[in-house]
């Protein structure tokens, strides 16, 4: 983030913590259950949102050298994403040109070339087919006719990018809506990659999204775990394009600006968590520590199970910065902490709802006006299908 737009969200997050209050959004809204359980509108979403549209799918130091390469399943495409001989960050659809096979098995790794598990047709890290098996007796065919597929795929500000369908470009600045310059700023292409972790949820992939959509609970479901450290109800509101960016502030904020009369010298990172969603599957937190990416996605074809791929990334100024503040973190403990409470409380919650919506005792949810990130991720879903905005719920 620069360093003016640092300054203007600690000046609200200041006068909020002083008024009590946060940023609302005009009024509350109601968003039907049935988004959550129509087979009809997931298949609509599989094609916009996770064929169609790029996706925002990890940082540079996923592959931080020539050959690295991780597969992931993006929806019901196994992808197989590679840093090639030139170092160029490229994308390809996971599947052998012979009967199909998946061709690299999920996970990540690094290689000269990849042999397929059912007759070893190899390929190498440009996705040209290398070699056939006896091909003799195969017969011959022409090699250069039958590399992998290219997906659509970029890097930039150390962030990367596909669309997980062949056909077209990325233009990241144009997924960012505005937000290039305060990625860039960030510095995401110098955090390194520390941990991994995939998480299921038997809930929509947009119910276990939601769960990152505002502050409002900490206070109750996440009392005895981040309320201790974040302050609950309290987020500044910005809108980037399709994409969203909110501001929580910590708890320690007033003991650490009572020591620094100057607000021009309040240390944004000691006194912040920063939110972002990116449309249309991502969560970026970036913190003091770096930052945690969260991509959720539909799996099995039902409206009702999600995968998250969580990773965490370090800031070259982690240890220092923390150390400055007298805090010791366990690095892997921090990560598996943290996925503790998405698993045991956040997404349990969800998995809550989603059994709810398909009980049908509810017709509608509600968000409020403290919560108007999730004005924002519905109504930007809608915009990407062509549905109308949630309807207003008349004030009484
Ligand atoms: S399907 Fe890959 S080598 Fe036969
Ligand atoms: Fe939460």
């Amino acid at each position: 983030m620069l360093k003016a737009e640092k300054r203007r969200v600690l000046r609200i997050l200041k006068d909020g913590i002083a008024n009590g209050t946060t940023h609302f959004a005009d009024g509350i809204i109601r968003s039907p259950v049935d988004d959550f359980t129509s087979e009809e509108l997931l298949r609509q979403e599989q094609q916009v949102f996770f064929k169609d549209t790029p996706l925002f799918v990890g940082l540079s130091s996923d592959l931080p050298k020539n050959g690295n390469y991780k597969v992931e399943t993006i929806n019901d495409t196994s992808v197989l994403f590679v840093r090639d001989p030139n170092g160029q960050f490229r994308a390809f659809a996971n599947v052998c040109r012979h009967r199909g096979a998946q061709v690299v098995p999920d996970g990540k790794g690094r290689a000269e070339r990849f042999s397929c598990p059912f007759h070893a047709w190899t390929y190498n890290t440009e996705g040209r087919l290398i070699a056939v098996n006896r091909e003799s007796s195969f017969g011959s065919i022409c090699k250069e006719e039958f590399p992998l597929v290219e997906l659509p795929a970029a890097e930039k500000y150390g962030m990367l990018w596909c669309k997980p369908s062949p056909g077209g470009t990325v233009d990241v600045d144009d997924c960012l809506g505005g937000l290039g310059e305060e990625m860039e700023a960030w510095g995401l292409d110098k955090m390194s990659h520390s941990s991994d972790q995939e998480i299921d949820a038997e809930a929509n992939w947009k119910l276990v999204i939601d769960t990152f959509g505002e502050n409002y609970h900490f206070d109750v479901l996440h009392r005895n775990s981040l309320a201790p450290s974040i302050k609950g109800n309290l987020q500044t509101h910005d809108i980037y394009g399709m994409n969203y960016r909110m501001v929580f502030a910590y708890q320690n904020w007033e003991r650490i600006v009572a020591e620094i009369p100057n607000e021009e010298d309040w240390p944004f990172f000691s006194l912040t968590l920063t939110v972002y969603f990116i449309y249309p599957n991502a969560i970026l937190l970036v913190d003091y520590a770096g930052c945690d990416v969260l991509r959720m996605h539909p799996v099995d074809n039902s409206t009702s199970k999600s995968n998250t791929y969580h990773s965490w990334y370090l800031s070259p100024n982690f240890v220092e910065a923390h150390e400055e503040h007298g805090v010791k973190v366990n690095h892997e403990e921090k990560f598996n902490g943290f996925n503790a409470i998405i698993r045991r409380e956040d997404y349990l919650v969800a998995e809550s709802t989603q059994r709810s919506a398909n009980s049908g005792a509810i017709s509608h949810v509600l968000f409020g006006r403290n919560e108007p990130a999730l004005h924002h991720y519905h109504n930007a879903h809608r915009r990407g299908l062509n549905r109308p905005e949630l309807e207003p719920v008349a004030a009484v």
